[in-house]
């Protein structure tokens, strides 16, 4: 089994993770990016894949800066490239891969596409966005919480916006952590019901609080964090339009932020479709924190390759 400190074999969702486990990846980042010469050579030897189905500008060039900054050697393979599932089998490709590298990052559409690369690869696959799940960016906002003091068990964390992928991925991690997220969304644009289900079981055990509602204006009240995304996630770029209309009460603009906290951050993924869920004003004022969440996803890339990857 490979492992930096804990067994991990995949990361394809944080909801395979203990509280101590995504806390010993955060303290991992933290230190990553504060002495990073110290793990300059920790994957010296290591070959580093990265499928990419879907465009990207962060994730990419996390893991694959990151890989070279721990010393791996990278393959990186475009959209049209290795077409899983059409031009062959999806385990196929993932056991021919497990031959030559030591870990397969993949963003894709479906969910299923990743388990069952997982499922057939013997060398650890990394979920890099797929339309249910973003634990990696999520891995690097929780780094990013911490950076900034905010404990996830004390603040009031609101999200606004689609029940999207990045979404679920703060589902799961406040779900673990037991922490308060409030999430407002408009009818129909909820988290879906499976996700939720297995967030209330974990809440029953870490203490964690989940709540949703319709209203942004009463989740935005006293809120320590409004984070938003995008509100056409990739794939559903042909609903643009229509989405504009229905989230339109569920933008993040001076008037919502006026209701939180004085010290709240703003937080956003990226990219940003600004003027849709969020304004040019927030999102270039000084409560937002959007480009540390960006550099953190290398620091918190690093970590994760380091964990599944470093021999211990
Ligand atoms: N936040 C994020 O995943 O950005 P990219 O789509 O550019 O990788
Ligand atoms: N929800 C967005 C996240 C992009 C990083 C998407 O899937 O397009």
């Amino acid at each position: 089994m490979r492992g930096y400190k804990y067994n991990m074999k995949h990361f394809t969702s944080l909801k395979y993770f203990s509280g101590k486990q995504i806390k010993a990846l955060l303290e991992l980042a933290l230190k990553v990016k504060k002495r990073p010469s110290v793990y300059k050579s920790k994957l010296k030897n290591k070959y580093v894949g990265l499928i990419f189905q879907k465009p990207s500008l962060r994730t990419k060039t996390s893991f694959y800066v990151g890989a070279l900054q721990l010393g791996a050697q990278v393959v990186y393979y475009a959209p049209d490239e290795v077409k899983i599932g059409e031009r062959e089998k999806i385990s196929d490709v993932a056991r021919t891969l497990s031959g030559y590298l030591d870990s397969i990052v993949v963003r894709t559409f479906s969910h299923k596409v990743i388990e069952e690369f997982a499922q057939n690869s013997a060398v650890a696959v990394i979920n890099a966005l797929s339309n249910l799940l973003h634990p990696s960016q999520v891995l690097g906002d929780l780094m990013t919480l911490a950076e900034l003091k905010k404990d996830v068990k004390k603040i009031k964390f609101t999200y606004i916006g689609d029940g999207n992928n990045v979404c679920h991925s703060l589902l799961y991690a406040f779900s673990i952590l037991g922490g308060n997220i409030c999430i407002a969304h408009p009818c129909g644009y909820n988290p879906q019901d499976q996700v939720l289900e297995e967030c209330y079981k974990l809440a029953k055990k870490s203490g964690a609080k989940i709540s949703l509602t319709n209203e942004p204006a009463d989740v935005a009240k006293e809120a320590d964090v409004l984070y938003t995304d995008v509100w056409s996630s990739m794939g559903k770029e042909s609903e643009r339009e229509q989405r504009r209309k229905i989230f339109r009460d569920f933008q993040i603009n001076e008037e919502l932020l006026a209701l939180a906290k004085k010290d709240c951050l703003v937080m956003h993924c990226l990219p940003a479709h600004r003027g849709e869920e969020i304004t040019d004003s927030v999102i270039d004022g000084k409560n937002a924190v959007v480009f540390l969440q960006a550099e953190n996803r290398l620091h918190s890339a690093k970590a994760i390759l380091l964990s599944l990857l470093a021999p211990k």
